[in-house]
């Protein structure tokens, strides 16, 4: 059975679905893998890497597709690439499913479309598959470095004989797995640290990192809410958007440096950082809007664009992080791949495990697609022509 990788569109997106060193895990396995030719590069994998560890290389997306039962992308498949399609294959990618328009020629088509931004993140046999965390962890660390690129002072405190360096004071708006990160990253840095999230547990987490919570007040009714959640962002009411706004407007007032996280898969990134609040920050300081790619959290950002405002401010709209850090970022993706892609066979059979060839290798590798698996089922956008979005 073979496993196809589809190059990203270079001019966007720099990471690659499979890795050499995941190439050879598959082999391990018996995949064969072909590789669309320069689908690497860009993440510094060339393809006499990919060749050494047992993948062919192809001339373009259609002949990768062609051969291919399963196809690996970065993003959704190009518009040209999915007219080779055909039914009972499986395509494999950060779709983007709930603003995917494709999804209805993927049905057309018979294929079994896969998102992994729905993977269930709670279930623990799934976690080594959660590029969600993956990527925004890496995207966390990277973006303290952009903001600490663009900001015209240091972030450790020093005292030098020419004067005492005060330490940046950085703000964290949305603490998931990047906020985290760019707490930690922050704070290794020197800077002083304050976060906030409309998710009450996240205080524990901010503050064991060393960084100060941003408290906004809560109903009774709405910190039931936050719990019967079980851990997700919910829908905060207009009273809570006012005084988070009333929180954020004066600790950005104050800040250095502002990393925004924000995202509700599915929906419009919420606005956390409006034209007033923006009008009162330090000529100098920077924000780095980690959801611009999906509405934006600040008030102007603009996807992979740098805006400098009338007041100084420069707001960094930064749509796709994990880019910037390609090699690793693919190395962490790929492997989330592989660990999908093994729930999708079935045990070897009697034939293959008796056969005299490698035991390592069965010789018949079997699909087992299957929508009752919990994983499977929630991550098929596309199966028997159907689209399954919005049907669970
Ligand atoms: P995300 O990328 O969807 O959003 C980032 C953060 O922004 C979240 O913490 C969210 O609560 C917050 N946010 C959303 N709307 C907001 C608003 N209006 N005001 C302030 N903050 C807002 O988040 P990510 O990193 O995907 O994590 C989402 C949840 O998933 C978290 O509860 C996290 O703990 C949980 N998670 C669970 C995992 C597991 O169980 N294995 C693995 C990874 C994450």
């Amino acid at each position: 059975m073979k496993i196809g990788v589809v190059s990203a569109d270079v001019a966007s997106e720099s990471r690659v679905a499979l890795t050499p060193d995941a190439v050879k895990k598959l082999r391990k396995l018996g995949f064969e893998v072909v590789i669309q030719s320069g689908a690497g590069q860009a993440a510094y994998y060339a393809d006499e890497l990919y060749q050494a560890a047992g993948a062919d290389i192809a001339n373009g997306s259609a002949e990768v597709i062609t051969q291919s039962q399963i196809i690996t992308t970065v993003n959704d498949l190009p518009a040209e690439a999915t007219e080779r399609l055909s039914s009972g294959q499986i395509v494999i990618g950060m779709l983007d499913p709930y603003r995917n328009t494709q999804l209805d020629i993927y049905a057309e088509k018979g294929v079994t479309a896969f998102a992994m931004e729905l993977l269930p993140r709670t279930l623990s046999r799934a976690q080594n598959m959660d590029v969600l965390s993956s990527q925004a962890n890496l995207a966390g660390y990277k973006a303290v470095l952009l903001a600490a690129n663009e900001y015209s002072r240091p972030f450790p405190m020093f005292m030098t004989s020419a004067g005492t360096v005060k330490p940046a004071k950085v703000v964290i708006l949305g603490v998931g797995v990047a906020g985290l990160q760019a707490i930690a990253t922050a704070k290794r840095l020197g800077a002083v640290v304050e976060a906030s999230d409309l998710r009450p547990a996240a205080k524990e987490q901010v503050e064991s990192l060393g960084g100060k919570w941003l408290d906004v007040p809560m109903s009774e009714e709405e910190a039931q809410k936050a719990k019967a959640t079980g851990g997700y962002a919910w829908t905060p009411s207009e009273q809570y958007i006012k005084d988070q706004a009333a929180v954020v407007d004066k600790a950005l007032s104050n800040a250095d440096i502002v990393i925004t996280t924000a995202q509700i898969p599915g929906r419009q990134a919420p606005r956390l950082v409006h034209q007033a609040t923006l009008a009162k920050m330090k000529a100098g300081s920077v924000l780095i809007d980690m959801a611009a790619g999906t509405g934006g959290n600040v008030e102007g950002s603009v996807p992979n664009e740098t805006i400098t405002t009338d007041n100084g401010v420069r707001i960094v709209g930064a749509a796709n992080i994990p880019s910037m850090l390609a090699a690793q970022s693919s190395d962490l993706y790929a492997n989330n791949l592989v660990n999908f892609i093994t729930t999708l066979i079935a045990p070897a059979n009697d034939d293959a495990s008796a056969s005299d060839a490698s035991p390592n290798l069965p010789l018949t590798l079997a699909l087992n697609v299957d929508m009752e698996d919990e994983i499977q089922g929630a991550l098929a956008v596309t199966h028997d022509s159907q689209v399954r979005l919005g049907k669970r």
